[in-house]
C-alpha cells in the first residue's frame, strides 16, 4: 500500500527562524517508524492564505497520501490550520479529530483547546495536529494504526 506523506507546519516564530520547528521532525520521525515515506515537509507561517495554498497544491500534485499538518490549532488571533484545512477540503473527517481529542483528554483537560481538524482533497488526506512534540506524539499515537485503513479506503479498495 502506499504510505506516502508529507508533513507541513504552521508556525510565525519558525517561520521567521525564531525558533527551531520541533513539532515537524518528531511527526517525521514517528510516521518512519511506522513504515510512512515522508516526501516533503514545509514551514509556513499562520497565515490562511498561505496555508490553504499549500495544501491545495500537495494534494493537487497527488505526491502524498497523507498530509499532516503541525500547529495553528489553538486560540492565538493567528491560529488558522483548521480554517485552511477546511478552505482546501472537499470533504471533512469529523472523526479523527474527535478520536485524537477523546484520547488527549484522558491526559489531559487542555485537549478541548485544539480545534483542530482533518478533510480530504482528491486522494490525500489532510490531518491537523497541535504544535508541542508532546502533543503531536500523544496525537498522533491516537491514530497512527488506523491511518493505514483510512487511506486504503480512500484510494478506493474497499475494506
Ligand atoms: N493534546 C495532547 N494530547 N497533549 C497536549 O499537551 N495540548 C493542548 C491541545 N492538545 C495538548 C493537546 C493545548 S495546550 C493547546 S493550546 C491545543 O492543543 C492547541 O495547540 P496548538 O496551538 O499548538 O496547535
Amino acid at each position: 500500500m502506499s504510505k506516502r506523506a508529507f508533513v507541513l507546519t504552521s508556525s510565525d516564530s519558525g517561520f521567521a527562524g525564531e525558533r527551531e520547528d520541533v513539532s515537524g521532525p518528531t511527526a517525521m520521525e514517528l510516521l518512519r517508524q511506522a513504515g510512512w515515506e515522508i516526501v516533503g515537509y514545509a514551514l509556513l507561517p499562520d497565515d490562511r492564505w498561505q496555508l490553504t495554498q499549500k495544501l491545495c497544491q500537495v494534494c493537487d500534485s497527488g505526491e502524498a497520501d497523507l498530509l499532516l499538518t503541525t500547529g495553528g490549532t489553538g486560540f492565538s488571533a493567528r491560529d488558522c490550520m483548521p480554517e485552511a484545512t477546511a478552505d482546501a477540503a472537499e470533504r471533512m473527517v469529523p472523526g479523527i479529530p474527535e478520536a485524537m481529542r477523546w484520547y488527549s483528554l484522558q491526559i489531559t483537560p487542555r485537549a478541548m483547546l485544539s480545534r483542530a481538524a482533518a478533510g480530504i482533497r482528491k486522494n490525500t488526506l489532510i490531518v491537523n495536529l497541535p504544535g508541542s512534540p508532546k502533543a503531536v506524539r500523544e496525537n498522533l499515537g491516537a491514530i497512527l494504526e488506523t491511518l493505514d485503513h483510512a487511506i486504503h479506503m480512500m484510494h478506493g479498495q474497499g475494506h
